[in-house]
């Protein structure tokens, strides 16, 4: 199976994501979780990521905390539609912690290095904790096999500000550091996961589910679905499973830290006139196949099933 490190702020999508991966034992190994301030504070976040993978029935799987705010900005901002806890209107408990007390930047650092060639990183919020590594560890790049991420939006609006997409908006500065590395980025960003929604049909089906664990991911995803019925982050699992079902073109992707109405947006030249010289350091994905990817959703609330 290919080995990943997920870095992600749990909100709803982020544990939908979470549940694809975790579903795929014989495609996708996850070394850890690392976490990051977004949706809602550091706090919830891990203590998300924690619960959803107990849910999932793997505590095993180590969640390390990492950045509790953007590199530039003392608070990020949070995004309401995940509700006040980050997970819908489940109210998650505390979990033991299954992992020591590692920094996710030092747990990034080390396992990417004990792993040179072979990992995949999956990124699903603020790019903090990644843009920290790559600047502690400036080798950590070259040694990752791919990064993929939720992030932008190279040709349509923003979703949190006109301009700006939710991830690059809370930490641009790190979205800046991560894609100056140029190094074998795939995005994912508003322009596909913004149309990539469980039509009702779909849902009602999903809702039939008994045990527990498909039941609170369904709730979740209802409670969601009233605000942003995208499923963002889980096309970055998708991508790694099925990777037929999305398409993109060669860009280069920079974003604005300075402006105020642009703060955070993305800006993607596609065209070799607009690149001036410089190299494409994305992948970005432009087109999805909506069915396919609620098929694995569906495929893996029935693994959760024990199917
Ligand atoms: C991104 O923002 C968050 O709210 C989602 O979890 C996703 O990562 C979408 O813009
Ligand atoms: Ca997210």
């Amino acid at each position: 199976p290919r080995k990943i490190i997920v870095d992600c702020d749990p909100g709803v999508d982020d544990a939908l994501a979470l549940m694809l991966a975790t579903t795929a034992p014989d495609a996708i190994q996850i070394l850890g979780i690392t976490t990051v301030a977004g949706n809602v504070p550091l706090e919830k976040t891990t203590r998300n990521a924690q619960w959803v993978m107990q849910m999932l029935g793997r505590p095993d799987i180590p969640v390390h905390a990492g950045c509790s705010r953007p590199i530039m900005h003392r608070t990020g901002r949070t995004a309401s539609v995940h509700g006040t806890d980050g997970l819908g209107s489940i109210r998650p408990e505390d979990v033991a912690p299954a992992a020591p007390d590692v920094h996710a930047v030092d747990f990034l650092i080390e396992t990417v290095r004990r792993h040179p060639g072979a990992i995949t990183l999956c990124c699903l919020g603020p790019m903090t904790n990644i843009a920290l590594a790559m600047l502690k560890a400036p080798d950590m790049a070259q040694q990752l096999e791919q990064i993929v991420f939720m992030g932008g939006a190279a040709c349509v609006p923003g979703n949190i500000t006109p301009a700006a997409e939710f991830n690059f908006h809370v930490d641009p500065h790190a979205a800046h550091v991560v894609l100056s590395t140029g190094r074998n980025l795939t995005m994912f960003g508003l322009d596909v996961t913004r149309r990539m929604t469980v039509p009702a049909g779909r849902m009602a089906a999903m809702r039939c589910h008994a045990t527990d664990p498909a039941r609170m991911m369904v709730r979740m995803l209802d409670d969601y679905a009233h605000g942003d019925p995208a499923l963002h982050d889980p096309c970055v699992i998708a991508h790694l499973l099925r990777p037929d079902l999305f398409s993109g073109v060669a860009g280069h992707v920079q974003v604005d830290c300075t402006s105020a109405l642009d703060y955070g947006r993305s800006v993607a030249a596609l065209s070799e006139r607009h690149r001036d010289g410089r190299d494409p350091n994305c992948r970005i994905m432009m087109q999805g196949d909506r069915d396919g990817l609620v098929d694995l959703l569906a495929h893996a609330l029935t693994r959760l099933e024990g199917g």
